[in-house]
């Protein structure tokens, strides 16, 4: 059985004063039902890990460049990243797929890179609402899948989280059949590329996850967990969806 992975993501925003939010979490996680993770900006890392880390919270970034050092500006390696205490990274977000223009083959480097350096890693996936309404969401998903999956994936270290680009900061969801469908087709597209490992592997839906719905989400077939925006920014929002998976009748 696999447990359930409820991680926030707080994208560009937070301050210092904000880490007040990360010490209720981390109380709130102490009793949860599933693990529970946070993707923070750069600049809290290390104070977050002060903080919390060790704890009932894994504290983690956003992104990771694939190079272990060197002339690359404004970039942080995984060998930084676990120097600052992080225990995990995300890559391949959408907003990185659009914003930066990052493809596939990079999305999988940095992915290995993050593996090398001993980071587990929760890899990005989704369609846009174009995509969806040409009917080509399954293929565009698992393409993305096929494309940036990293060598040697595990599921010990390595998530997949399915966040239609629509479904973001939007507040519309796909209906749980849609969710459950695609969740699907990504674990069988999963099994394809790496056997067995993929019944252990836990796929997230990511997209509008909110204290209201989290609980039917997180019930959907092959819904493994969330990754949630906007609702992971405070305790207040937050702390519902962790505690969700506890009121889930057990499968
Ligand atoms: P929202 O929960 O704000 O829709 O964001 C989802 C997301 O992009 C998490 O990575």
């Amino acid at each position: 059985m696999r447990r359930k992975l409820v991680a926030g993501n707080w994208k560009m925003n937070g301050s210092l004063e904000a880490l007040a939010e990360v010490d209720g979490i981390a109380a709130a996680a102490k009793g949860a039902n599933c693990d529970v993770a946070l993707a923070l900006p750069a600049t809290l890392l290390l104070s977050a890990v002060e903080r919390v880390g060790g704890s009932s919270v894994a504290i983690g970034a956003q992104d990771v460049h694939p190079a272990e050092k060197g002339a690359h500006t404004g970039c942080i390696s995984a060998v930084m990243l676990k120097d600052a205490g992080a225990s995990f990274t995300l890559v391949g977000h959408s907003e990185r797929r659009a914003d930066q223009g990052e493809t596939d083959a990079d999305v999988r480097a940095k992915a290995e890179a993050a593996r090398r350096h001993g980071l587990a890693v929760i890899l990005c996936v989704g369609e846009t609402l174009a995509e969806r309404d040409a009917g080509r969401a399954e293929a565009v998903v698992t393409g993305q899948l096929e494309g940036s999956l990293p060598e040697g994936a595990a599921a010990e270290w390595l998530s997949i989280a399915y966040e239609p680009v629509w479904a973001i900061g939007t507040g519309r969801t796909p209906t749980v059949a849609d969710v459950a469908a695609m969740h699907g087709a990504i674990r069988a597209k999963l099994r394809e590329l790496v056997g067995t490992e993929a019944e252990a592997m836990r796929l997230l839906y990511g997209g509008s996850v909110t204290g209201e719905n989290a609980a039917e989400l997180l019930d959907a077939g092959d819904v493994d967990g969330a990754l949630v925006g906007g609702a992971s920014l405070t305790a207040v929002k937050f702390v519902p969806i962790i505690e969700a998976p506890a009121r889930l009748p057990v499968s």
